[in-house]
């Protein structure tokens, strides 16, 4: 990032950099040209070409660098994408409950309906989604007339720190298929997963092992520098795919994109640098290698501290986390606070969630599960 924001530095680099580092600033300023300068609407060509090299690798199936949008991180993409799908106030779009607030957020600021699903919380097996739960929030919205175009799901998951098994997975997308809705897969987190039972799948892949029956689903997928190893959510970088999706839909998403001019060049770079890091042989992989390991193991070991120190407390219970950077407790109430709160006429989650902010200023945990 350095030499590409200061190519000067490539004259006389002097000991500063490994060799490879050298040679693939010197690549990318050659598929950028001048870096301050627009790129294409939806990225540079490049940048494009190296992700959807990265998601064939990883899925094994090809992708297309038209159908690649480079965005200032993953929420300016959900945003285009729920702008496109919401044409009228009558526009339902599912999302899961708990959620990352982007999706409420913009689906109200584009004035759309919000379908909420429930996650189910168990001991046994921790966060799920459930399939006949997806079906009763469709049904009832469609019931009340709402045009329910879109399911988001976030996997992992934030903030519950689930990830979805395979099976899973094709249930959704035959749900979106039959009821012929669009999927949105917040895939943010796909690199922070703990649990070697519970491995990260893309929509993506399983959607192409689903086969033919099931090309004409719309799926959108989404990811980001912010989050993995890499951690650079202040320089703004991210993508979409469209998978499936109509060419109409893709042009009109091309306008849109447009409107911006272009996403920022230092969130393209580094892109390009998280879906083409360095590989055995190159000078730099060692201390890439020893950088990431320690991040991830650094952020797994901090998860399973958090479960154990919530689970010592009286009254939580909380499950491991398979992925994401969070977990979510479960806070049973005991009666005599329950009944506080029936006397003050408060909602006890509230309380609760006010007296925690009030006694620690942690504010993120506002969203507590009430059970009895
Ligand atoms: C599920 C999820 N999606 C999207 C985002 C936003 O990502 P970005 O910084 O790339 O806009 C976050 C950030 O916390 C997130 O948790």
């Amino acid at each position: 990032m350095a030499l590409c924001m200061y190519p000067e530095l490539l004259k006389n680099p002097g000991n500063m950099f490994p060799s490879d580092v050298l040679e693939r600033a010197r690549k990318i300023l050659k598929g950028f040209g001048p870096v301050g300068a627009y790129t294409h609407s939806k990225g540079s060509l490049s940048v494009r070409r190296s992700v959807a090299d990265y998601i064939e690798e990883r899925d094994g199936f090809p992708s297309n660098p038209d159908h690649i949008f480079l965005t200032n991180g993953a929420s300016p993409g959900v945003q285009k994408v729920l702008q496109c799908l919401i044409q009228h106030k009558n526009v339902g779009i599912m999302l899961p409950i708990p959620q990352y607030p982007l999706y409420s957020a913009s689906i109200s600021l584009f004035q759309g309906i919000p379908v909420p699903y429930y996650l189910d919380e168990s001991r046994e097996t921790g966060w799920t989604l459930n399939l006949e739960e997806i079906t009763r929030a469709l049904q009832q919205a469609r019931k009340k007339g709402t045009d329910v175009r879109a399911l988001c799901v976030i996997n992992p998951g934030n903030p519950t720190g689930n990830c979805l098994s395979k099976k899973n997975i094709e249930q959704i997308i035959e749900i979106a298929h039959k009821e012929h809705i669009v999927l949105l897969a917040d895939e943010v987190y796909q690199t922070n997963v703990y649990s070697e039972e519970r491995p990260f799948f893309s929509f993506k892949k399983i959607l192409m092992e689903m086969g033919p029956d099931y090309a004409d689903q719309e799926l959108f997928s989404f990811h980001s520098i912010s989050k993995g190893m890499v951690g650079e959510c202040g320089l703004r970088g991210g993508y979409f795919e469209c998978q499936g999706v109509d060419q109409h839909i893709v042009d009109q998403l091309y306008k849109v994109a447009s409107v911006d001019l272009c996403p920022n060049n230092v969130g393209q770079i580094l892109i390009d640098m998280m879906v083409r890091p360095p590989v055995a042989g190159d000078a730099s992989y060692p201390l890439y290698k020893e950088e990431m390991g320690d991040i991830y193991e650094s952020l797994k070991r901090r998860s399973a501290k958090l479960v154990a120190a919530l689970n010592k407390l009286e009254g939580v219970f909380c499950a491991p986390a398979q992925g994401a950077l969070y977990v979510h407790p479960q806070i049973t109430f005991p009666p005599k606070m329950l009944a506080a709160a029936e006397a003050e006429g408060q909602v006890p989650d509230e309380m609760y969630a006010m007296a925690l902010l009030n006694a620690t200023g942690v504010v993120r945990c506002l969203c507590v599960r009430l059970t009895f």
